[in-house]
């Protein structure tokens, strides 16, 4: 085997028989893909496997580092050698050079997942690029050598997968299990501490799609393992089921609900006179005698965001409440909602309400927000003319009790009587 710092030179690193590591390292980076910071860069990596009847590249790198990719690529294999190309993901940063493999690489077959295909033009504006969608269950031979598919997207595009090396019990994982950390010395016993960049990709990446985690790690954990390579960051050849139990528990309830089996309902707001504030006790009591709901009140002015997303993230429903200023709803409010990218908030239930003196746009503008995250907007919200009348908080109590219905299931629309109304 190579030894680690060898990452530093020119050639391919061996990581295990026939199997070489020939990414590329960007210490300099400190921004990625916007959301993310780097302060170790990252690295690309990219695999090439060989096998007694031709050779496979598994990924590429970002396009200003082709040249570092194919020169570690020609250390080790001929172009007319290679029969397939392996993207385990389309990100420009795995795809960079693609381009000027494919041109070179006359024999080889793309792979891509199934739910790649329709982004795959998208990506590569070329035209006539041949592939082969692959999915769980799919394998390709390479002679003594099987690289075998696991469908696991969003991890954290739509079209990502995993390719398993079956007889070196190596899983190329693409992101997942990656991080941004530049460390030449490259395998995960070598390298300096990378556990807070691990957390950290997990974190902004993985994070937001913690369902598709599990369904991940469901087709990942029987597996036997080796090594884990993936896209970023160091290889896990050294225990590498410890980075699969992480996830596995990562991608569990973050909090341990003490409700147990209880719905919870979480109450936002913000309020400079008391109105809002009002209207949010109301809605909490109306929460509160429904049996089976457990509902919070918190008034943002005193919390940090991050708290109260992982609290969000555990929820069943959330309630936002912000007086009109301005126009507009207020900036804490914002902050908090657009914070939740980093969490699912699909399908939860959500309402708005809050008190204004004359135009009263924030609750209208909270509900589109709420209905953009995906969330269940199924009733109107609340709103109050200034200091909320006795009706208006009466409105609020009943929000909250319908609301902690839906959750419980047990909501039933209102029939209205014609007759009666005669
Ligand atoms: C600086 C400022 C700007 C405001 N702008 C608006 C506005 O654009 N539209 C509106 O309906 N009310 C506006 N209001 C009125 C508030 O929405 C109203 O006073 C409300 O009752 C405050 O509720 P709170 O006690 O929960 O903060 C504004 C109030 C302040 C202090
Ligand atoms: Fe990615
Ligand atoms: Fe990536």
């Amino acid at each position: 085997m190579a030894t680690p710092a060898a990452a530093a030179s020119n050639g391919a690193i061996g990581i295990a028989p026939g199997v070489h590591w020939i990414g590329a390292l960007d210490p300099d980076l400190r921004n990625f893909d916007i959301i993310l910071r780097t302060a170790n860069g990252t690295t690309y990596n990219a695999y090439v496997v060989r096998g007694s009847a031709g050779v496979a590249v598994i990924d590429t790198v970002k396009e200003e580092f082709t040249d570092d990719f194919l020169r570690r690529l020609e250390s080790v294999a001929r172009y007319d050698e290679i029969r397939a190309i392996v993207l385990n993901h389309l990100e420009p940063d795995h795809t960079g050079a693609l381009p000027e493999l494919l041109r070179r690489a006359p024999h080889a077959q793309l792979y891509i997942s199934t739910r790649a295909q329709p982004m795959l033009k998208g990506l590569l504006k070329e035209d006539t690029l041949y592939y082969q969608a692959v999915t769980t269950g799919d394998s390709i031979s390479l002679g003594d050598r099987t690289l075998s598919f696991l469908h696991t997207p969003y991890l954290h595009w739509p079209d990502t997968q995993c390719t398993y090396l079956v007889e070196e019990k190596i899983l190329f994982s693409g992101d997942v299990f990656g991080c941004h950390f530049c460390d030449p010395r490259l395998f995960n016993d070598a390298v300096g501490d990378f556990r807070f960049s691990f957390e950290y990709y997990y974190a902004h990446i993985m994070r937001p799609f913690r369902t598709w985690v599990r369904e991940a790690l469901d087709l990942i954990e029987p597996l036997e393992l080796a090594i884990l390579a993936p896209a970023h960051g160091p290889i896990l050849r050294d225990a590498p089921s410890r980075y699969v139990n992480r996830y596995r528990a990562l991608a569990e309830s973050s909090l341990k609900n003490e409700a147990g089996e209880e719905r919870t309902l979480l109450v936002f707001y913000l309020s400079a006179y008391g109105n809002t504030r009002l209207m949010a006790e109301a809605i909490a009591s109306g929460a509160d005698g429904v049996d089976g709901v457990r509902v919070s009140l918190y008034d943002l002015q005193g919390g940090e965001v991050q708290p109260f997303v992982d609290l969000i993230e555990e929820a069943d429903g959330l309630v936002f409440g912000s007086p009109t200023i301005n126009g507009d709803a207020v900036k804490p409010v914002w902050d908090l909602l657009s914070s939740l990218t980093a969490v699912s908030v699909r399908g939860k239930l959500g309402a708005a309400f809050g008190s204004y003196g004359w135009s009263g746009e924030a609750v209208a503008m909270i509900e589109d927000r709420l209905r953009g995250l995906k969330l269940r907007v199924p009733l109107p919200g609340v709103k109050a003319k200034l200091i909320p009348n006795a009706d208006e908080l009466s409105h609020c109590t009943d929000l909250g009790r319908e609301l902690a219905l839906h959750l419980t299931g047990r909501f039933e629309h209102k029939v209205i009587d014609m007759a009666a109304l005669r």
